[in-house]
């Protein structure tokens, strides 16, 4: 599955092509000096913009699979001078920060893509701090997706093949843990490739720990 989308978004790297389905990161309100990570950043514009909000003493991370994204995003973080911007190849299913080290997770139009995601789930739960938050956009099947379309690679990098219903998607963020669940928006179904889907963007927070009062 991950060599149709390296190789697709490979080429979207050079396109202007819109990409996001939805408006994650410009509801991320970090403070400065917060570190902010945008998973699945493609060029990097929503980890520019993260990372003028944090400032000097803040940082924002880039994660991608596809190293043409990278190189792009790198060059123009480069261009800009922008210096407390990093950005990292991995796979959703491990993502390679350490644990607790995040204060803000976006991610825009990126785990209908990722295989296991309940492990990514789990991976952005790993990484955010207690209390720390997401805001996610994405798609999810208004109809269950044939068996044949989920195991088409191709059908998968386009964007719809690899979406799940909307209870099985929001049963994976809980089963992560993270909780104060809230959809922020959501489209009409609407048709991409051979499936009926939505578009929706949901925010919520790794619980934070709690004192013992004993
Ligand atoms: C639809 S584009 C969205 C890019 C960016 N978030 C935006 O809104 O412009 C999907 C991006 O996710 C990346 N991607 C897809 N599957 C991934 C995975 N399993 N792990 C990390 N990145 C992935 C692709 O390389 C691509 O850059």
């Amino acid at each position: 599955m991950t060599d149709a989308i390296q190789v697709r978004y490979s080429e979207l790297a050079e396109s202007s092509c819109c990409m996001s389905c939805g408006p994650a990161a410009s509801l991320c309100d970090p403070t400065p000096g917060q570190v902010c990570v945008d998973l699945g950043c493609g060029r990097g514009t929503d980890v520019l913009r993260l990372a003028e909000k944090v400032g000097p003493a803040g940082h924002a991370y880039g994660i991608d699979l596809t190293e043409a994204m990278l190189d792009k995003a790198r060059n123009t973080a480069r261009k800009l001078g922008v210096t407390n911007a990093t950005f990292l190849r991995a796979d959703l299913e491990a993502i390679g920060l350490p644990s607790a080290s995040a204060d803000w997770i976006t991610s825009n139009c990126v785990l209908n893509h990722v295989a296991d995601k309940g492990r990514a789930w789990g991976e952005i739960a790993r990484i955010l701090k207690p209390g720390g938050r997401f805001v996610i956009s994405d798609i999810y099947a208004v109809e269950p997706v044939s068996a044949e379309d989920r195991a088409d690679p191709q059908a998968v990098a386009e964007c719809w093949a690899g979406a799940v219903m909307r209870h099985e998607y929001l049963a994976n963020v809980a089963g992560a843990g993270l909780q104060d669940i809230v959809i922020t928006e959501e489209s009409a179904p609407y048709r991409k490739g051979r499936a009926n889907v939505a578009s929706f963007t949901l925010a919520g927070r790794k619980p934070a720990v709690r004192k013992c009062c004993g």
